[in-house]
């Protein structure tokens, strides 16, 4: 599909934006293993999560309507034949964890763009575990019991450590992960309320073996990852007044918000509230009263690495040169981002050069209508449509359905804010 933006006079009106997909994914992660039946509310409809849906449905879980029927600790059933994670990185690896300590073997396949993306980085603490894994392709467990491991990731990556926590649920021992950098922090907000035995120490999570997990009952905040293209968009077209209704803003999320703000945009928070044991706020975006060039290194990268394409965005509306660093991870995302980008924002007319590990962009510059290609990438989508916006003439963004992955319903919403 292709989709056409043209210029926007000011974007007006109010946005729920879907539910968290990080915060989805591991719900009903977790609500399988749980012992009894747990109600998550606003769930992601994105494609992901309904990957991690069918590939627990294969597992023998049933889940609909938000309800999802846990099987206990020890309840998960071998699948017929591997498991489809689709585009879902996410789905991948949380998996991996869960079923690398299971007594049957499991194995899990996906899209052309998961089948490229590494997953040694969860191979190797599984296997320091004890665990039978390895890739490519991906196939994990039947043998246990593992037991504890100290693991040190070279890379922040809350998947990676959501994924030991989880086998670390099932071994012997104490399970440590210890975090360069403090990333989202879902998993330990969730199982924690679920009675799992973790405790947080700095940057260092460790887990005892749990046999019992309480079911959950939430209602799943609004996606801070996808709020963030708004909140560049209501910043760079004059006249903007979003709102933006149930926004998560669990600190370990809101780095790119805080940055945002650093640079003059305005992002007011009101009804601050807990929903799913996680800050919750409705955000009222109005345009920048002033910008600065951002400089953005690896720990705050790593903290606001999902909001990075949209950022190159505003970049290049800002006076002066922008230096975006530390975030290699972007190469092997559902795409290279950092090329994606810079390609499309070139195309329209942005001074954007990638390096190895991030941008430099020199601002402000006119940006004209082009044809742009999405790589297939959700996020890149959603960047290039927030750069359409702003840009004279009409943009085409090629391959655009991929915003399904995440959010649905976002050219909707962009044309109700228009
Ligand atoms: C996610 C963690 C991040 C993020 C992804 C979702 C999660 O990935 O980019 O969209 O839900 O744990 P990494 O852990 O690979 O950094």
């Amino acid at each position: 599909m292709i989709a056409t933006v043209r210029t926007a006079r000011g974007l007006q009106g109010t946005v729920i934006v879907p539910g968290d997909k990080s915060i989805s994914h591991r719900a009903l992660i977790f609500g399988a293993i749980a012992s009894g039946e747990s109600t998550v509310r606003g769930l992601s409809m994105g494609a992901d999560v309904e990957s991690t849906s069918s590939c627990l449905r294969g597992l023998g879980v049933e889940i609909e309507d938000g309800m999802v029927h846990g099987r206990g600790f020890r309840g998960l059933r071998a699948a017929s034949g591997p498991l489809n994670c689709g585009n879902s990185g996410t789905t991948m690896r949380l998996l991996a964890g869960l079923l690398a300590a299971q007594e049957f073997e499991s194995e899990l396949t996906g899209d052309d763009s998961l089948s490229k993306r590494p997953m040694d980085r969860v191979v190797k603490p599984l296997q320091e575990m004890g665990a039978r894994a390895g890739w490519p392709p991906l196939r994990v467990g039947g043998r246990a019991p593992l037991h504890g491991v100290e693991y040190a990731p070279p890379v922040p990556s809350a998947q990676v450590k959501s994924a030991v926590l989880l086998a670390g649920l099932y071994a012997d021992g104490t399970t440590s992960v210890i975090e360069p950098v403090r990333t989202r922090d879902h998993t330990e907000v969730m199982l924690g309320a679920m009675g799992a035995k973790l405790i947080v120490d700095g940057l260092r999570v460790s887990v005892e073996c749990t046999e019992r997990l309480q079911p959950l009952h939430i209602q799943v905040p609004g996606d801070f990852s996808s709020a963030a293209f708004w909140m560049v968009a209501g910043g760079l077209v004059n006249g903007s007044d979003i709102r933006l209704l149930g926004v998560g803003v669990n600190p370990t999320r809101t780095a790119f918000a805080d940055l945002l703000a650093s640079i003059g945009f305005r992002i007011d928070r009101a009804n601050v509230r807990f929903e799913a044991h996680e800050p919750v706020a409705d955000l009222r975006v109005r345009p920048a009263s002033d910008r600065r060039p951002v400089r953005v290194e690896r720990d705050q990268a790593a903290r606001m690495i999902d909001e990075l394409p949209v950022l190159a965005v505003a970049a290049t509306q800002i006076p002066g040169t922008s230096v975006i660093s530390g975030a290699a991870e972007l190469r092997v995302k559902e795409s290279d981002r950092l090329y994606a980008m810079e390609q499309g924002l070139r195309a329209m007319g942005a001074d954007i050069t990638a390096s190895e590990d991030g941008w430099v962009i020199n601002g402000p510059r006119h940006l004209e209508g082009a044809r742009v290609d999405s790589a297939g990438d959700h996020r890149v989508a959603m960047a290039l449509a927030v750069a359409g916006l702003i840009a004279d003439g009409t943009t085409e963004i090629e391959g655009a359905e991929c915003v399904d992955i995440s959010y649905p319903g976002f050219f909707d919403d962009l044309e109700s804010l228009a």
